[in-house]
């Protein structure tokens, strides 16, 4: 727990509001309970089948382009890599279909500008240092400015084609009451949102499942058994039982976001202790999905069996299960992550088996998120 000074560092901290703008997740109040209304419509269940089409269209494309090297002899690939292209593919699709590709560059430009901002905010923050010239928090300004000029470019080119109607994210927010400002603000948070912590927990997957293998064979028994060698359909998802354990382990032993942060707005007593108002907690998902009071003394194990009676059975509290967190401040994303981790999986799970590569070197680097500091690679056998 810590207190004002480290909140300052968070959120007062300008580098973020650099990197994201006054987008969702650095709103407050009233205008974030609005915009969180209205962005709640993205993820409906219409919306979320169509997302499936989008997501299992990609994935058929990379599985066709794997079969290849696949089928000719065993074959080590990086997925981290892999699955980072996937993932920002399908995005780029989602939130700004037929102009996708400058999305991705949008995506590329705001996933750097977040990658230098995590390491502006690991320097303590003194108020005014921004007037100090300094070489990050230049690059930080430099690469804003390139972003902002791309998605300036492609709003303005949505208005002229008067295509704001269009069936995407983008389409969604021009055609509603959010300003232009707030709009652009969007933008930067859902160019990487999508992809990088979605990305992150299929390359912890596929190191867990290579190196467990005998996890791989109860998934595959039961896509095979449940699927009878056809598709997926959005409907028989939910069904795949044993693959919804080992996601769910997954995202419990490697949080793609392994801290957030929350202030008190008021005095509070939680659990015994007066909390004064204005105190900022940090809330460890990590060290808390690691604990073995909670989790027993297997924490640190993979072991998918933990999660046979549901996520709120899994552990001595109900709650400690908390990759998006809870409450109304939780991933807005959610549904369509889990459904993009759980669809990419059954695809790849039906058509090949693999092993994690001896090359692999376990290191999770430990940023604003958490993924595989040196790759993922992987050794897939020939078909
Ligand atoms: C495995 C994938 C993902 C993980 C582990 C994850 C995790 C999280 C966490 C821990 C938070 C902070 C919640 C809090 O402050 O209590 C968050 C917030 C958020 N996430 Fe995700 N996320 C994932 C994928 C996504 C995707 C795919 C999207 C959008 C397409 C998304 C959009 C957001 C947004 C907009 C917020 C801010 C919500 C708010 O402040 O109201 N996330 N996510």
């Amino acid at each position: 727990m810590f207190n004002d000074p480290y909140h300052y560092f968070i959120t007062a901290n300008p580098a973020l509001h650099r990197a994201l703008g006054q987008s969702l997740p650095l709103s407050e109040g009233d205008e974030w309970a609005n915009k969180r209304r209205l962005l709640n419509q993205l993820f409906n269940m219409e919306a979320l089948k169509d997302m499936f089409q989008i997501i299992a269209k990609a994935t058929n494309k990379m599985v066709d382009r794997w079969s290849k090297f696949i089928k000719l002899n065993d074959w080590e690939v990086d997925v981290q890599h892999e699955f980072e292209e996937l993932a920002e593919d399908i995005a780029a699709i989602i939130v700004f279909g037929k102009s996708a590709e400058l999305g991705k560059r949008i995506g590329h430009l705001q996933m750097k500008l977040q990658d230098v901002t995590s390491k502006v905010l690991r320097i303590a923050y003194i108020p005014g240092s921004r007037f100090i010239p300094n070489p990050l928090t230049s690059k930080c300004v430099l690469l804003r400015k390139e972003a902002d000029k791309l998605i300036k470019e492609m709003i303005k080119s949505r208005y002229l084609s008067k295509d704001e109607q269009e069936n995407d994210f983008l389409g969604f927010l021009l055609s509603s009451t959010l300003t232009q400002r707030q709009i652009e603000d969007e933008c930067r948070v859902f160019s990487t949102a999508g992809y990088e912590t979605t990305s992150i927990a299929l390359s912890w997957a596929f190191i867990l499942l290579g190196t467990h293998t005998e996890w791989q064979d109860k998934a595959r028994e039961e896509i095979d058994e449940v699927l009878k060698g056809n598709q997926p359909s959005f409907e028989i998802l939910g069904r795949l039982k044993t693959l919804n354990m080992i996601v769910n382990e997954t995202l419990r032993l490697y949080p793609p976001a392994p801290l957030v942060v929350r202030e008190a707005k008021k005095d509070i007593r939680l659990e015994g202790v007066d909390i004064p108002g204005g105190t900022t907690f940090v809330i460890p998902i990590l060290a808390i999905h690691h604990d073995k009071e909670l989790w027993g003394g297997n924490a640190a194990e993979f072991d998918p069996n933990r999660f046979a009676e549901g996520a709120s059975k899994s552990s001595k509290h109900p709650k400690a299960f908390m990759p998006f967190t809870h409450g109304p401040r939780m991933c807005l994303g959610m549904n369509f992550a889990l459904l993009e981790i759980r669809l990419v999986l059954a695809i790849i799970l039906q058509k090949f088996t693999f092993v994690t590569s001896p090359n692999y070197k376990h290191d999770p680097l430990y940023t604003l998120t958490m993924k595989p500091g040196k790759g993922a690679q992987v050794i897939f056998k020939k078909i």
